[in-house]
């Protein structure tokens, strides 16, 4: 039986053939496998698009392209569309994505991103991490031999083994752990946000769940989880794949960014609480007269799930 390193086995799971995002069966949404701000209603694409606005004034360009980088179905780009903020722009709007995308992600992999906004919302916690393990406190010799195990999977079934090739900057960030924690190594979105800044886009905007550090993202635990079905799971003792399969992301990681606030931060920045006012200004006779009038009234309670510490205000927004 072959051992798979966890993030090979977590590239086939989700991206090969027949993987939890392409087979096509995704379904997102309260009812659905998991839901996303884009899910919640209109209202973060409009606050998000406000943000862009910004970028846009600041750059004095004509033109510039929007991409949104793992589009899923397209919600977000099609509220944005729709937002009074994008009327009349001169933006173009591209999704990028395995199977729903106008690019796939080797195609963006090769676009010029001069004049370009990019955004992703939890697309980083989708790309396939390694999993080390503590095992050892070092230097013990000449180096980190011996100090960490990494997660592989043998059937289904986790498996642990010895190891000392893994990038440089992992030790510096976990050299605080007791012996025995478990935590994410990000290699591959690392890699993909350098690959990004390097082509020099008007901005990379990244939201996420996770930790602004990796040493206490790993004493907290449970940042691997399984969701399907809107059932979520921390225990990945069985892996198949028929479940996303996901990490919170320990933003030291990446290179470093710009700015990194919470998502309540951030949508308090770009006016959520201006396009709530409004909202509440609303006679309710109104509201239920026309559809602007209720799409403008459901802002209140989109507002709420958007802002609420618990979940989606906690994200984590990081701009380069
Ligand atoms: C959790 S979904 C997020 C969907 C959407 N951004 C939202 O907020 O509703 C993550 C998406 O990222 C896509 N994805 C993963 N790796 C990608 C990559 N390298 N380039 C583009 N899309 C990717 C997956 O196929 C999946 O559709």
């Amino acid at each position: 039986m072959t051992s798979v390193r966890f993030d090979d086995f977590m590239q086939k799971a989700l991206y090969g053939d027949g993987g939890f995002y392409t087979s096509g069966s995704v379904t997102t949404g309260s009812r659905g496998d998991f839901i996303t701000s884009p899910n919640v209603g209109p209202l973060f694409a409009e606050v998000v698009g406000r943000y862009f606005e910004t970028v846009w004034q600041q750059s004095g360009q004509g033109e510039i392209t929007i991409y949104d980088v793992g589009c899923n179905k397209g919600d977000f780009l099609n509220a944005l569309s729709k937002s009074d903020v994008a009327r009349d722009k001169p933006w173009r709007l591209v999704g990028v994505d395995y199977l729903h995308g106008d690019l796939t992600p080797e195609e963006f992999n090769e676009v010029n991103l001069a004049n370009s906004i990019v955004f992703a919302n939890e697309l980083l916690d989708n790309m396939p991490f390694r999993v080390l393990r503590k095992v050892g406190k070092e230097p013990s010799g000449t180096g980190p031999n011996g100090a960490f195990q990494e997660l592989f999977v043998v059937s289904g079934q986790r498996t642990w083994q010895s190891t000392n090739d893994f990038p440089a900057w992992v030790s510096s960030l976990v050299q605080e752990l007791e012996i025995g924690i478990e935590f994410p190594v990000h290699q591959q979105a690392r890699a993909w946000v350098e690959q990004v800044l390097e082509r020099k886009p008007l901005s990379l905007l990244c939201i996420d769940y996770g930790m602004a550090s990796s040493a206490e993202l790993a004493d907290r635990g449970d940042w691997l989880r399984l969701y399907q079905d809107h059932q979520v799971s921390t225990d990945s003792t069985n892996l198949n794949s028929s479940a996303d399969i996901t990490t919170d992301v320990s933003f030291d990681q990446l290179p470093k960014a710009v700015n990194l606030q919470t998502q309540a931060q951030f949508l308090k920045e770009h006016g959520i609480d201006e396009l709530v006012a409004e909202a509440e200004k609303l006679n309710p006779a109104d509201a239920l007269a026309n559809l602007a009038a209720m799409k403008i009234k459901s802002r209140i309670s989109e507002s709420a799930t958007l802002l609420d510490q618990a979940s989606f205000g906690s994200f984590l927004v990081a701009g380069w």
